[in-house]
């Protein structure tokens, strides 16, 4: 199969490369795999799983500059890739993304364009010459605010099952009858128009089986180290230094730099934003086995919540990403969204039950599991 993931630069792009290095090799089968890039190189994206698919017969990785707003460059390669071994397949995963600012997001021309027209023009050219293609969208599709008219949604992972069945009334499905978007930001009116630009542009081709739209909350990247991290290890082992945040994902590198500088104000961390964090690397592995291995699977096709089962806020994060560092103390005090005046959407967590209905391999798991630490407060 030839699969390019676009964007490979970025924090799950790169996670998608390693992971679809991965799972190509696993195949067997004659593979290529193309990674974007506009500025920033995937550099230390697998290496050592490149150079194996390297060296299998007929496999080859390669590493190229595009920027996607070049619509005439994006449509040359994804020609090429369908072209090339054959028909052994082509499927696209499309992981760049403009610089957005996310639920803070002020919008503009271009934004859009790098959310909207970019991500249909990419799927238009993949689909129609038979790819599978997937696209990322966000939980900002939605308001944030509650279903019902009394709150229900229960806290933390120690629900008990009672609890987590009425709690289960109020999480956002893939379903737009059930839950129609409602989006509070620039950033996530773009990715609804994504969306539903998508969905009609494969409805009104046929196209279907071949479209994935996967939804996802804050992705957090841990640094190698800490990937393995259980309970039992041993923080002072790790050390919060450059190289450290330099080898974090993006929300994770914002936390650590901040609760661990003891000479800035606090930093405010909501408790009342519960969001179904995931970790890059666990979704890199499930794009990847979307993406290739599940390419013909009909039910692995329209919106999925792509996400952990675990509901978590960002103060939790931070205390969870100090005690795994052994710290002393933690430079974040907590605040409630709904009192800043910010305006931003409150409870986005998500349903997975459609996620678990596919049974992928990939578990992705939520930030008690993956920062095992005892929390005091
Ligand atoms: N991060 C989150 O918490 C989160 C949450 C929900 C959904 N998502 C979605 O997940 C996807 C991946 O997000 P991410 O956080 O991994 O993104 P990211 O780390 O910000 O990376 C985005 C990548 O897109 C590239 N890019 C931007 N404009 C481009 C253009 N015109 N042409 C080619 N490449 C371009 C950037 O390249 P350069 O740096 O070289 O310019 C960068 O490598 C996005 O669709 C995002 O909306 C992210």
């Amino acid at each position: 199969m030839n699969v390019i993931v676009i964007g490979a630069g970025g924090e799950l792009g790169f996670h998608a490369c390693e992971a679809v290095c991965s799972v190509l090799l696993d195949t067997g089968r004659a593979s290529s795999l193309v990674m974007t890039y506009r500025a920033t190189r995937p550099g230390h994206v697998s290496r050592v799983l490149a150079e194996r698919l390297q060296g299998m017969k007929d496999g080859s990785v390669t590493e190229i500059q595009l920027d996607t707003s070049d619509h005439a460059a994006v449509q040359r390669l994804i020609e090429a890739e369908s072209d090339r071994l054959g028909s052994t397949g082509l499927a696209v995963l499309f992981c760049a993304v403009p610089k957005h600012g996310g639920a803070a997001s002020t919008g503009g021309t271009a934004v859009r364009a790098g959310i909207v027209d970019d991500v249909v023009f990419a799927a238009r050219e993949t689909m129609s010459r038979g790819g599978r293609f997937v696209a990322i969208s966000t939980d900002q599709v939605f308001d944030g605010k509650p279903k019902t008219s009394t709150p229900i949604r229960s806290e933390g992972c120690d629900a008990t099952a009672h609890d987590r069945a009425r709690a289960d009334l109020n999480l956002y499905t893939e379903d737009p009858e059930q839950d129609p978007t409602c989006p509070t930001n620039p950033y996530g009116q773009y990715k609804v128009e994504m969306e539903k630009s998508l969905l009609e542009l494969a409805k009104s081709n046929g196209w279907d089986h071949l479209l994935l739209i996967a939804r996802t909350s804050l992705i957090l990247g841990l640094p190698p180290l800490l990937r393995e991290f259980t309970g039992n290890s041993d923080p002072a082992a790790v050390q919060l230094d450059d190289a450290l945040l330099a080898d974090s994902g993006k929300a994770v590198r914002f936390v650590l730099n901040a609760i661990s500088n003891s000479e800035q104000k606090p930093l405010v961390l909501f408790t009342d934003e519960p969001r179904n964090m995931s970790f890059a690397d666990d979704l890199g592995c499930a794009l990847a086995e979307l993406a290739v291995e599940r390419a013909h699977d009909e039910n692995a096709t329209g919106i999925l919540n792509l996400v952990s089962d675990e509901p978590t806020n960002r103060y939790e994060l931070a205390l969870r990403l100090a005690a795994t560092l052994g710290m002393t103390q933690c430079n974040a005090v907590p605040g409630e969204s709904k009192t800043s005046g910010l305006n931003r959407p409150l409870d986005l967590s998500l349903s997975t039950h459609k996620l678990h209905a596919l049974g992928l391999r990939t578990r992705l798991r939520g930030v008690s599991e993956r920062l095992p630490v005892r929390l005091d407060t």
